[in-house]
């Protein structure tokens, strides 16, 4: 029996993606394999994520070379060493019920013969994946986001190599900081949950850490700034996520847009605490957002490895037909959960459990 991979990338991109790509590919064409399990793959990867899937057209040989691309050994062989995504990606929803492309969609992986769709997807991504699991399509979803917000798993791909890139930033940082003597904010992705601000925080031992799961209060944050000095401390680092907010505020949005699955665009809050400083305080005060550069260059050794895991339980869960489900870490160990259980809710941080309500840093006791 020959069963037919599809293959494709959704949400912002993150380096990981590659790598799993590549495992997925690798293990469900190795030869050895392919003689003990009777059944063998082909694996095609599909472009620009959701978008990819809705545009094509299976009768136009064109339209097929440009979505559409035949993965074996020779071709993926190198791309667990790069960034991003090569299958590209996208934020389509083809369930938007302003623009209900679903129908399309199913008929398209029909046309196409797709027999399972791999999906390496956030929680928007892999939720269109569960509504195609509930329409009968066979899926099984490999989860990615930097945010490290997805439920069911305790790591998503992407979220190593931005901690890592926090904590460099962070660290080229302290020199200039240093030598003027200055606050420097620096503002992290992360919409709904600061794992990547605390994370990256903690690693780079920041002074303050601002988190979206706990409103703080301008005039504290200054009253910490304050408690510093005379203490021949002469700067100060704070991180705060894109989705942190002062008492009793919104987030701030960058401009109006919103995304197909209804996500504004976040930013300025960097700004906005540097600015409030200044006001406040005499600590001259500069601000920073680290945005895209967190998504951008090769992932770390820990998203290669966890690449590689994930790639390859995806195929066992093909073979052993659990679909409808996500390859997931659970304990440190690998493992899998329904999709069911991982769309419509975030993994945010545990204030009471990881974060110093007092101090605005991560907690100093763990047990
Ligand atoms: O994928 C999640 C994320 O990285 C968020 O942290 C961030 O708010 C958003 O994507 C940015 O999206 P875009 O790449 O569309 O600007």
């Amino acid at each position: 029996m020959t069963m037919k991979i599809g293959i494709l990338t959704g949400g912002g991109d993150c380096p990981g993606l590659n790598g799993a790509i590549k495992w997925v590919t690798k293990t469900a064409l190795d030869p050895r394999l392919v003689a003990k399990r009777f059944i063998s793959f082909e694996v095609t990867g599909i472009a620009d994520g959701w978008r990819g899937l809705v545009e094509v057209d299976p009768t136009d040989p064109k339209s097929r070379d440009r979505y559409l691309r035949h993965l074996d050994e020779e071709v993926v062989r190198t791309w667990d060493r790069y960034g991003g995504t090569n299958l590209g990606t996208s934020r389509t929803n083809p369930f938007n019920p302003q623009n209900d492309r679903s129908e399309k969609l199913i008929e398209n992986i029909k046309k196409l013969g797709i027999d399972v769709l791999v999906v390496l997807g956030g929680e928007d991504t892999l939720g269109v994946a569960y509504k195609l699991h509930k329409l009968g399509i066979r899926t099984v979803g490999i989860p990615k986001t930097i945010d490290n917000d997805l439920m069911g798993t305790e790591y998503s791909l992407g979220f190593d190599t931005a901690v890592n890139v926090i904590m460099e930033e962070i660290d080229r940082l302290r020199t200039t900081a240093g030598s003027h003597g200055r606050i420097f904010v620096v503002e992290t992705m992360g919409r709904h949950a600061g794992w990547l601000a605390l994370h990256g925080g903690e690693c780079s031992g920041a002074y303050i850490i601002l988190i979206p799961e706990y409103p703080f209060d301008i005039d504290r944050v200054c009253e910490l700034l304050r408690e510093r000095r005379g203490r021949e401390i002469k700067y100060s680092i704070i991180v705060a996520s894109e989705g942190a907010k002062p008492e009793g505020q919104q987030e701030l949005l960058r401009n109006g847009k919103i995304d197909d699955f209804g996500h504004p665009t976040l930013g300025g809050i960097a700004s906005y605490i540097a600015t409030e400083i200044e006001k406040r305080t005499d600590f001259e005060s500069r601000s920073l957002i680290l945005s895209h550069l967190q998504r951008g260059g090769s992932p770390s050794a820990n998203d290669r490895l966890m690449a590689r895991r994930f790639g390859m339980t995806a195929v066992d869960m093909i073979i052993n037909e659990d679909f409808g489900r996500m390859v997931s870490l659970v304990r440190g160990e690998i493992t899998s959960v329904p999709l069911k259980e991982i769309v419509d809710k975030l993994k945010l941080v545990d204030v009471e459990k990881y974060y110093d309500k007092e101090r605005y840093n991560g907690r100093r006791s763990i047990l």
